[in-house]
């Protein structure tokens, strides 16, 4: 397990929207090391980058066209290696975006495997054998190639799945795992990673990581046995690479695959998504709203078991929002978005912050963009000033790759570090009391001490310290076995007391106590 992970506290980046520096209307590398000091003025000290890789961005860059070199838009090769090295510099690691699960259609290996010839890449991808037959309950193209077969997608239709062969072989064209063909896409994959740890990358956030193996059992022992040689590869290789899987089985991923860190992923009514996301049915459940109507449990019972089978031997990590979600402003004010990140920010794991929540940029409504559809309204431009195109990008506003939030009242960067109350302080103040306290760190102790369903405050205990938290708009109180002055109070939003056994806590606030 790399080390810096324990302190760890990522800030991911869609690399289009963060800052230009060219005034080309979109984001770039060199933008991006600009605000290296920004991004650690929040206390956080690392950072994803969605695919940066050479693309035709038909799904904003989730379909690489050349896994080795960036693509030319957000600058050179040379560029990415400066930025981290500028990174290292200040303390920091970058992680880039691997995926391994599909290329684009226009990747070399593509072009190549569907050549009617026999050669090196015929089975780098899944094909089957006539073209005139379905795939068997995959989704599939055909009619395109010179070869005489139609291919698996993994995604979109530009994305031809990797064939990293089948755990269950049900027909001739499905090649099992360890066919030699089978693995030497596991070793390509495994040299382009090479590629950029050598480069001075730290390490991977890893793409659909549980799709490789098709067929699999319902324990995914193909895709973890595959993680798990790759794992080890990094031990012995790079030992203080980190790997993050978009998987959301903790168990698969980290237990038996070997990731250091699995995301708490979106998902229809799961979990994670009772926290912060509740509205899909018309009505906003959401735990973090004032109305008080979400139900913690909802979330613990998916997180406590996953958490607790997997803690020893990695992280099971929370997130504000990422590229394809919506963004937490959608639905949530900014003293309840405090709230939510002072829970997501002292929960164990490694914490995420996607670019812009700091400030609580808003979810536009606005057209689709590289195949975003509704995933576009939270991929918009980075709000620094109430300059031009809120200091994103000197280019004309019709430029821009997106566009920025016009609104009167756009929150932005440079407002809210004028004024001590504002989300981004809130945000600066929980991260620097995370790296303060250990306590409060990855793999410091989690046990939940009053959750009742229908029932409010939340009480957790992170080490020796006790976290009472209360999103509602009431007043609650709950039982508690510690007195009032045993305990001296880290860090506040609102108020409340601990007076002979019961913890009471005004409206939507959140202590940390020690
Ligand atoms: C998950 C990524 O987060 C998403 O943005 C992408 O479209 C798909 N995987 C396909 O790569």
């Amino acid at each position: 397990m790399p080390k810096w992970l324990k302190d760890a506290v990522f800030y991911e980046i869609y690399p289009q929207s963060f800052y230009d520096t060219n005034g080309d209307g979109i984001g770039d590398f060199n933008g991006i090391i600009e605000k290296l000091d920004y991004i650690k003025s929040l206390g956080c000290n690392a950072l994803w980058i969605n695919p940066c890789y050479d693309s035709p961005f038909k799904d904003a860059g989730y379909d690489v066209r050349d896994y080795k070199k960036v693509a030319p838009r957000y600058g050179t090769n040379s560029d990415l290696y400066r930025l981290f090295g500028e990174a290292h510099r200040r303390g920091m690691h970058v992680l880039l975006d691997l995926v391994p699960g599909h290329t684009s259609e226009e990747h070399a290996w593509f072009l190549e495997s569907q050549k009617a010839g026999k050669n090196e890449y015929s089975n780098r991808y899944v094909w089957t054998n006539v073209a005139f037959q379905p795939a068997k309950g995959f989704p599939y193209i055909g009619g395109e190639s010179e070869r005489d077969g139609v291919y698996l997608l993994n995604f979109f239709k530009c994305q031809p799945a990797l064939n990293y062969g089948f755990q269950r072989c049900e027909e001739d064209w499905q090649l099992p795992p360890d066919h030699p063909d089978c693995i030497a896409t596991r070793e390509a994959m495994k040299d382009v990673m090479r590629f950029w740890l050598d480069h001075g990358c730290d390490g991977f956030r890893v793409d659909m990581a549980g799709s490789l193996v098709k067929n699999d059992d319902e324990k995914k022992t193909g895709t973890s046995a595959l993680w798990k040689n790759v794992r080890e590869m990094l031990d012995e290789e790079y030992p203080e690479a980190a790997m993050v899987s978009e998987w959301n089985e903790p168990m698969a991923a980290i237990n038996q695959g070997g990731f250091h860190m699995d995301f708490f992923l979106n998902g229809k009514d799961n979990g994670y998504t009772t926290l912060l996301r509740d509205y899909e049915s018309g009505e906003d459940n959401s735990f973090f709203r004032k109305d008080g109507k979400g139900d913690i449990t909802r979330f613990l019972e998916e997180y406590v078991p996953r958490y607790m089978a997997t803690k020893e031997n990695g992280y099971y990590c929370l997130l504000t929002c990422n590229h394809d979600t919506m963004r937490p402003k959608y639905n949530l004010d900014d003293t309840e978005l405090k709230i939510a990140y002072a829970f997501l920010f002292t929960m164990p794991g490694v914490p995420y912050l996607y670019y812009g929540d700091e400030i609580g940029m808003r979810y536009l409504d606005i057209p689709t963009k590289e195949g975003g559809y509704a995933r576009t309204g939270s991929r918009t431009p980075m709000q620094w000033n109430d300059g031009k195109n809120a200091g994103f990008s000197t280019c004309p506003a019709d430029a821009l790759y997106l566009p920025v939030d016009t609104a009167a009242d756009a929150p932005n960067v440079a407002a809210q570090e004028a004024d001590a109350d504002s989300l981004l302080n809130t945000v600066r103040t929980l991260l620097s009391l995370r790296h303060e306290q250990e306590d409060l760190q990855a793999d410091a102790e989690f046990e939940v001490l009053y959750a009742e369903s229908g029932k409010l405050p939340f009480v957790y205990r992170r080490g020796d310290l006790l976290l009472t938290l209360n999103p509602s708009a009431e007043r609650v109180s709950a039982p508690v076995a510690v007195t009032g002055k045993e305990k001296k109070l880290l860090f506040s939003i609102g108020s409340g007391e601990i007076n002979s056994g019961e913890i009471t806590l005004e409206p939507q606030s959140f202590l940390v106590w020690k």
